[in-house]
């Protein structure tokens, strides 16, 4: 006897099958099937034959594998009881609630009666992001090694698997692994969501490209760091699971439960996985306190002064700041405590009397005068030894004694309600006493040891804050883009994606970002012209229309501008104000470059009535003048009006004619998408602009 249940929007199923009343196995996801196949015929249908050396019947490779049940890769839950024993549970059907298809919830019990598994999924057929979660309930505590999220398989069209990878000022690095029998495994134990862990995948069937055939996309929600197994079983069947990274539950419990899986189904490349994500993150996980305000031009005075802070001084850098167009300041590390370097005063949220001998009050005065909002850095989360409250409460810190520092700290146990009560104590009196609508909540280094009651604390705090201080945003930063995921951006409005103001990196960091962020979320400044990461020393042009690609700001100390330097970033600022709020809801759609030196990206309007391409030139080409660039998901009969927005930036060594280096011009969608744009010859390190616009 079989069970199944469907989970579809318009543009996907999912089928859901269970026999004997055993956990269901998903036996279909792909393009929506057409009324009139069945679930029974279907199951029979995708039967695997049996042969030599095998078992007399392929053990299921449900939502949650079990091994007792003969299934021999791996299993999607590993628990033991409270003296320590495993336990071996054999689950059987309970009940099932729909709400038609787009939300079911199946729970199973275990044999003996004492574990309860209950999967969620969700399908948004807005944005057709299948939200996916397991729960584990026990009737005595017991100790979790591993539940994974709904297991859902892999397609075998599909020779590889993208995943991601990075560094400190290197996030969001893309790895292709092939499939082969046996494990990709991914396990990141750091405690955070770390830059090096983004945690998801883009399995592409083969010939998938950015714009072009069918692909899978995975992202887990949570910041305390994950496991992934990508396996191929020796049958050839293929699952993915997802969960916190194992044995960071250090209690026994009677309840567990994972982050949400976000998964999707993409029947146009990979871009169609990258515009459900970046939807769904913008209008189903964040929630911006004043929706309707326009994203904010920021300035952050981190790499202008560090912790240098001087009264007379940051006043000026904010009235530049102003004159730029900055519409938010904010003011980084080193405002509290003693805080000269990173050595010290973690934890000491007090404001620095000798830099501030009548407090916070006249530079947020001269900010608010000026016309900006005021925004502050904190690190909650962390502890220096050398500080008072370490001094006092050295039992604070997570780990032991005799750990190793990270950037001379350590992280407070945000398990302990009274570090939760302290830290919230210390940043109401900050957020109470002044007007303050943002805050940079930083997370320098990794934990002593990966632990999920950590992840639950700060996610608690975050949680009280946000409902005491409804107009506070928050950015999460954890040195750059340490702590990105849609976990942290269910309580934050904006991540620091990097450290790395090198606009040469930060192309390529955004463009892979974006299969997962969009626009709203994505903070990106001009940094200052020798970037202070790299080194490199970056045209003003090239800096600024690299950060008004997502959501703009500055953190040069303006007083190195030249005029020249100021006109064109004003220019550029302007220019991102005027289209900010048709940009907020663009999808950002990842071209496929033809010339492996340019990074090129369309950001398309909700209405498809307008678009804007940023093309980045990273490199010098192999050939000797630009190849046409491709546009994506215009409507082939319709008439565009093409501009090249900064056409003045070509070069002398650009001799030829090109009809967009002197005139806007008017052509196909087909065209546009069947032969391209033909650019200007550019220098590597610049940025062609074009503008669309459908007649
Ligand atoms: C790391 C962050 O990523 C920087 O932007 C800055 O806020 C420093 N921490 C401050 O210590």
């Amino acid at each position: 006897m079989i069970r199944s249940w469907r989970i579809e929007d318009s543009r996907q199923s999912m089928v859901l099958v269970s026999r004997d009343e055993h956990l269901p196995e998903v036996i279909y996801w792909g393009p929506r099937l057409p009324d009139g196949d069945e679930d029974a015929v279907l199951y029979a249908a995708g039967q695997l034959d049996v042969t030599g050396g095998m078992l007399d019947l392929n053990p299921e490779l449900s939502i949650c594998p079990e091994a007792t049940r003969s299934f021999q890769g791996q299993p999607g839950l590993i628990l033991r009881d409270g003296e320590g024993h495993p336990l071996l549970p054999k689950f059987c059907f309970e009940a099932a609630e729909a709400d038609g298809s787009d939300a079911l919830a199946l729970i199973y019990r275990d044999q003996s009666g004492e574990l309860t598994y209950t999967a969620h999924f969700a399908i948004d057929p807005q944005t057709h992001i299948i939200t996916a979660k397991a729960v584990l309930q026990a009737s005595r505590p017991v100790h979790l090694h591993w539940l994974s999220a709904p297991v859902l398989p892999a397609p075998q069209m599909a020779d590889e698997m993208i995943d991601f990878a990075g560094r400190w000022c290197g996030e969001f690095q893309i790895n292709r692994t092939a499939w082969s029998a046996g494990i990709r495994y991914r396990e990141n134990r750091t405690g955070r969501t770390g830059h090096e862990h983004f945690p998801a995948l883009i399995v592409p069937e083969r010939g998938a490209t950015n714009t072009r055939g069918r692909a899978y996309g995975f992202h887990y929600g949570w910041s305390g760091g994950h496991r992934m197994v990508a396996e191929e079983l020796p049958d050839g069947r293929r699952q993915i699971q997802f969960g916190h990274a194992a044995r960071m539950e250090y209690e026994a419990m009677t309840r567990f439960e994972t982050a949400p899986l976000y998964a999707v189904f993409s029947d146009d490349g990979i871009n169609g996985c990258a515009v459900s994500f970046q939807r769904h993150v913008r209008d189903r996980i964040v929630s911006f306190p004043k929706a309707e305000r326009p994203r904010p031009v920021h300035y952050n005075c981190w790499e202008a002064v560090y912790f240098d802070h001087n009264l007379p001084e940051l006043k000026e850098i904010a009235t530049r700041a102003a004159a730029l167009g900055a519409e938010r300041f904010v003011l980084d590390d080193g405002w509290f405590g003693n805080r000269d370097d990173d050595t010290r005063a973690l934890s000491d949220w007090e404001v620095d009397r000798r830099k501030y001998p009548d407090g916070l009050d006249p530079l947020i005065d001269h900010v608010h005068e000026l016309g900006m909002t005021f925004g502050i850095w904190f690190e909650p989360e962390m502890i220096n030894p050398d500080s008072s409250v370490y001094r006092a409460h050295p039992d604070w810190a997570l780990g032991s004694e005799d750990q190793i520092l990270g950037r001379q700290q350590k992280a407070l146990n945000m398990a302990m309600p009274e570090v939760r009560e302290f830290l919230y104590e210390r940043i109401s009196a900050i957020l109470s006493a002044h007007d303050i609508d943002y805050i940079k909540w930083d997370h320098n280094r990794v934990l002593p040891m990966p632990d999920a009651a950590q992840t639950r604390g700060s996610y608690a705090l975050i949680d009280r804050l946000r409902t005491a201080y409804p107009n506070v945003e928050i950015e999460s930063c954890a040195s750059g883009g340490g702590r990105i995921d849609f976990g942290i951006l269910h309580r934050t409005q904006r991540v620091w994606l990097s450290d790395s103001n090198d606009a040469l990196e930060r192309l390529r960091i955004q463009h892979n970002a974006a299969i997962f962020l969009p626009m709203v979320v994505t903070g990106s400044h001009v940094g200052p012209r020798t970037c202070h990461t790299s080194g490199r020393q970056m045209d003003i042009r090239f800096r600024a229309w690299v950060a008004a690609q997502r959501h703009m700001g500055f953190e040069m100390d303006p007083r190195e501008l030249t005029d020249q330097e100021a006109a064109v970033l004003q220019h550029v600022t302007r220019w991102w104000k005027a289209n900010r709020t048709w940009l907020a809801r663009a999808d950002i759609l990842r071209l496929e470059s033809a010339d492996p030196a340019v990074i090129a990206e369309q950001q398309l309007a909700e209405d498809g009535q307008r678009f804007v391409v940023f093309a980045g030139k990273a490199d010098t080409s192999a050939q000797i003048v630009p190849r046409p660039l491709c546009l994506t998901r215009l409507d082939p009969d319709a008439r565009y009006r093409i501009e090249l927005l900064n056409r003045e930036d070509a070069v002398g060594l650009s001799r030829g004619m090109p009809a967009l280096k002197s005139e806007p011009i008017e052509l196909s969608g087909q065209y546009l998408m069947a032969h391209g744009i033909t650019l200007p010859w550019s220098f590597p390190e610049t940025m062609w602009v074009i503008e669309g616009t459908r007649l």
